[in-house]
C-alpha cells in the first residue's frame, strides 16, 4: 500500500459522505502529498483507482493547483505571489530577496532540503500582499526583513 492503512481507512470512510468518489480528490491529494511529501507515480495509481478516474484525470487536477507536487519538495514550501496585487506592492523585488536568502531560484530546494521556493499566481490574499505562503501557514504585508524574521522561524521550529 502507498499510504498507511490508517490513511487508507480514512478515505474510504471520508468517500462516503461524498456525492460522487471524484468529489473526494482534491483532499485526497492533499492529505495524500502530507503523509508522503509528494505525490509519486505510485500515489498517482492508488488515488486514480480509489476514486474511479483514470490517472491521467487525476494528473490534470495535480498540475491545475499550485499546491499539489508530483516532486519531492523542502520540508516548507515557500510560495511567493508574484500576481498584480502582489507586484503592485513589490512582490517581484521580494520573490529576488527570497531567491537571494534562501540560494535556491523558482522550483528549486535547498541543498539541506528544507525550503524549496516558487514563484506562484494569486494566493487569494491580495489586500494584504505581498504575501506568500508556507505549507498552509499565510503571511501579508511583507517586507524583506520580515521574510528573513519568517524564514527564520521556520529553521528554529525545525531544529526543534
Ligand atoms: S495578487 Fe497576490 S494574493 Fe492575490
Amino acid at each position: 500500500m502507498v499510504v498507511s492503512e490508517q490513511l487508507d481507512s480514512f478515505f474510504t470512510e471520508k468517500m462516503k459522505e461524498y456525492p460522487t468518489q471524484r468529489s473526494f480528490l482534491v483532499p485526497m491529494l492533499l492529505y495524500t502529498q502530507d503523509e508522503l511529501g509528494f505525490l509519486s507515480n505510485e500515489a498517482i495509481e492508488y488515488i486514480a483507482n480509489k476514486v474511479g478516474l483514470s490517472e491521467l484525470e487525476v494528473r490534470n487536477v495535480i498540475t491545475y493547483y499550485s499546491m499539489l507536487t508530483t516532486k519531492p519538495r523542502g520540508k516548507y514550501n515557500v510560495q511567493v505571489c508574484t500576481n498584480i496585487c502582489c507586484m503592485l506592492r513589490g512582490a517581484n523585488e521580494l520573490f529576488a530577496h527570497c531567491k537571494k536568502t534562501l540560494g535556491v531560484g523558482h522550483k528549486q530546494t535547498t541543498p539541506d532540503g528544507l525550503f524549496s521556493l516558487e514563484e506562484v499566481e494569486c494566493i487569494g490574499a491580495c489586500s494584504w500582499g505581498p504575501a506568500m505562503q508556507v505549507n498552509y501557514d499565510f503571511h501579508e504585508n511583507l517586507t524583506n526583513e520580515k521574510v528573513d524574521s519568517i524564514l527564520a522561524n521556520y529553521k528554529k521550529k525545525s531544529e526543534q
